[in-house]
């Protein structure tokens, strides 16, 4: 049997991991592809690091160079986060013409079109599978799965940690710092868990979806990122009389042109794609699929032109499922390192010159707005007719019954109206004396 040798940076949750996988199914995964995957290094920062699966320490060096460099080494893995130093371990590799196997969303997010250029230049491959989702094999299917549909609209709960986190404040009334620490000891939050928290890494898993699905590197400038930070146990309690779940989603969505809403000039004359890309707490349907994804499960909802609707579903996050997606990766490159890559779609190819992101102010949507008013005559009036001077529709309105002259939380469901105009009158309103808290928005999706 044909032996490829195989070089890993980073030996903790991730690295860990695929090492345990290795010596778990490594031989089953060689009998499928016909070519045997085998170990030589694993670099890490220091031996003594205690490792969610131990390595042997005959594999185990400090020395990143010395893998990458090995003439031996013929798929490089690099499993130790960040965008500085693994930015120069990948493009090293990839200038050695080796493959490169990462879950390092950040760096794509951050690095991608760079990458991957490098990887075309010096006739090799990049692969990513695990940087979205954890073990869904949700890179493959949008790049080869879905390579004759048109993608229009593409909805994910992308981060295991936000998922994690809001399930059981849900479910059990947890506190956020506990259940934060919680996830931290599962291997689920990145490093530094702001990332999962603030919603940056959704951010940069959202942008490699829309990337593959629309045909241009996504800036991660242009994607508008709200975490779950803000998100109140009463937020919740609220949404779901309301017949709503709250969960942290990532929106990509094609905005077709209608009567109502013309394309600007400027979009007309560039012929640009308007894709809205964009990541924050959202208000799902009790009813809808993804309202009963919880823990540290992800789910990708794709719709396709061609396909119709599809779903994603498995865990996002930790060292078994991640394993998963990296091992798969590893077949690809063992594969295409025998028999070449023409004959396979490609990593990422941009092919959408004019594609351009929807800025979130022209991003149209519903919300749920939760206020601390003082419980007076006039309050209601002088709110709602903000709302109504910015021709902003309110569906419904909900106020638990209090005492004269006390706050209390006052509740809006709000029809479809542009975030600039909401915005702007959330302002207004939040500047109203008998308003007590900054308000409280968040979105509503209806997936239609
Ligand atoms: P960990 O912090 O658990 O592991 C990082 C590993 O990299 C450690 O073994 C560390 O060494 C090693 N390392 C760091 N810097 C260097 C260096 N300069 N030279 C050699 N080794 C180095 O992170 P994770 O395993 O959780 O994450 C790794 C990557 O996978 C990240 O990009 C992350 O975003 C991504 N990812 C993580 C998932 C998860 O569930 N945790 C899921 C999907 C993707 P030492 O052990 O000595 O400290
Ligand atoms: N911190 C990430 C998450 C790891 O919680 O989803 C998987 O990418």
């Amino acid at each position: 049997m044909q032996q490829v040798n195989l070089g890993i940076i980073g030996g903790g949750t991730v690295g860990s991991g695929v090492f345990h996988a290795l010596q778990r199914n490594g031989d089953l995964m060689a009998s499928r592809i016909g070519i045997k995957v085998h170990l030589r290094k694993v670099a890490v920062k220091a031996f003594d690091e205690p490792r969610p699966y131990p390595i042997p320490e005959s594999y185990l060096t400090t020395d990143w160079q010395s893998v990458v460099n090995d003439p031996k080494v013929d798929i490089v893995a690099e499993l130790a986060g960040g965008t500085g130093i693994a930015r120069t371990m990948v493009l090293t590799a990839l200038k050695l013409g080796k493959p490169v196997v990462t879950a390092n969303k950040a760096l794509l997010s951050a690095h991608g079109e760079e990458l991957f250029s490098a990887a075309q230049k010096h006739k090799t491959n990049l692969y990513y599978e695990a940087s979205v989702a954890g073990g869904i094999p949700i890179i493959k299917s949008l790049r080869e799965g879905f390579v004759g549909n048109r993608i229009t609209q593409l909805y994910g709960i992308v981060n295991g940690t936000c998922n994690y986190i809001l399930t059981r404040m849900k479910l059990e009334g947890a506190d956020f710092a506990g259940v934060l620490a919680d996830a931290q000891k599962q291997g689920y939050a990145e490093t530094s868990p702001d990332l999962d928290i603030d919603g940056w890494d959704s951010q940069h898993k959202i942008g490699i979806l829309a990337s593959l699905a629309h045909g241009f590197w996504m800036n991660p400038k242009h994607i508008h990122v709200e975490g779950i930070r803000h998100i109140s146990a009463l937020d919740m309690k609220f949404a779901s009389d309301l017949g709503y779940t709250i969960k942290l989603l990532g929106i990509v969505k094609r905005i077709e042109e209608s009567k109502d809403k013309p394309a600007r000039k400027s979009q007309i004359a560039n012929r640009k794609s308007q894709i809205q890309v964009s990541v924050y707490p959202t208000l799902i349907p009790h009813a809808h699929v993804l309202a009963s994804v919880n823990d540290v499960f992800n789910a990708v909802f794709v719709r396709g032109d061609v396909v119709g609707d599809t779903l994603f579903y498995g865990r996002g996050a930790g060292k078994d499922a991640t394993a998963s997606a990296v091992l798969s990766d590893f077949a690809d490159a063992a594969l295409d390192l025998k028999f070449g890559t023409k004959h396979r779609v490609p990593a990422f190819v941009p092919h959408e010159r004019d594609g351009a992101v929807l800025p979130m102010d022209e991003v149209t949507s519903r919300y749920f707005v939760r206020l601390t008013v003082v419980d007076r005559p006039g309050t209601l009036a002088r709110i709602a007719a903000i709302f109504g001077k910015a021709n902003i529709g309110i569906s419904s309105v909900i106020q638990p019954e209090g005492h004269e002259g006390e706050s209390v939380p006052l509740i809006f469901m709000i029809h479809d109206a542009p975030n600039a105009a909401m915005r702007k009158a959330l302002a207004k309103i939040g500047k109203l004396p008998v308003v007590k808290a900054k308000p409280v928005m968040i979105r509503v999706e209806s997936f239609e």
